[in-house]
């Protein structure tokens, strides 16, 4: 991946250019339900991550990609990813990937879910090439028109977090 490009939490002055990406690579074709009050909630929220990946140009950074994640006890769920199309195939998606799935293995996170449009291969082939299994398609998933597609990675056995280390019991050399 060129080393230009940096990923980090996205800030509140992200949530519009995020939520275009949104409605023009995600969401094209659907009502869109990802504007910009709704990324900046999302950027607020405390189970939620998004990241920006971002490329200086100009006097400015640009932004490539994002990701945004919902953490829940057990289960993550990526709700929303994309790269900007003149940027695909530079890693810039799978480094963002990347960076979610450590946070969720140190999160405890047991499998991370997610849902694409059926016929999005581009993406079904970028999952599968990350480790995601296809799991079932939901008919009618997008506004009951389209097939959503639900793919899962799992970390770890579900079940209670074993525990790696254990503080010494007092008085115990
Ligand atoms: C899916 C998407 C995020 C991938 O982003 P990206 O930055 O281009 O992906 P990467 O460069 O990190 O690709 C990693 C690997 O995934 C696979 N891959 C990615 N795009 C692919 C494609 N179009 N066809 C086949 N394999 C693909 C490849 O194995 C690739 O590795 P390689 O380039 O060394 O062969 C991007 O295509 C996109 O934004 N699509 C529109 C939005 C979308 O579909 N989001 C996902 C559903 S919400």
């Amino acid at each position: 991946m060129n080393t230009d490009i940096a990923i980090r939490l996205a800030e509140a002055d992200d949530a519009h250019g995020i939520a275009v990406m949104s409605r023009d690579h995600i969401e094209s074709g659907l009502s869109w339900k990802y504007d910009a009050p709704r990324i900046a909630r999302a950027i607020r929220h405390r189970d939620m991550v998004v990241l920006a990946a971002t490329e200086p140009e100009g006097r400015r950074d640009a932004l490539r990609g994002f990701a945004a994640m919902e953490f829940g006890e057990e289960r993550a769920h990526l709700t929303l990813l994309a790269v900007q199309p003149a940027h695909r195939r530079r890693g810039i998606g799978r480094c963002l990937v990347d960076w979610l799935l450590e946070s969720a293995v140190t999160a405890g996170i047991a499998s991370i879910h997610l849902e694409l449009r059926s016929g999005n291969q581009a993406a079904r082939r970028f999952y599968r090439a990350l480790g995601f299994s296809e799991t079932v398609l939901v008919p009618g998933y997008y506004a009951g028109r389209e097939s959503a597609l639900r793919m899962i990675r799992m970390l770890r056995s579900p079940g209670p977090l074993p525990l790696a280390w254990r503080p010494p019991a007092l008085g115990q050399k």
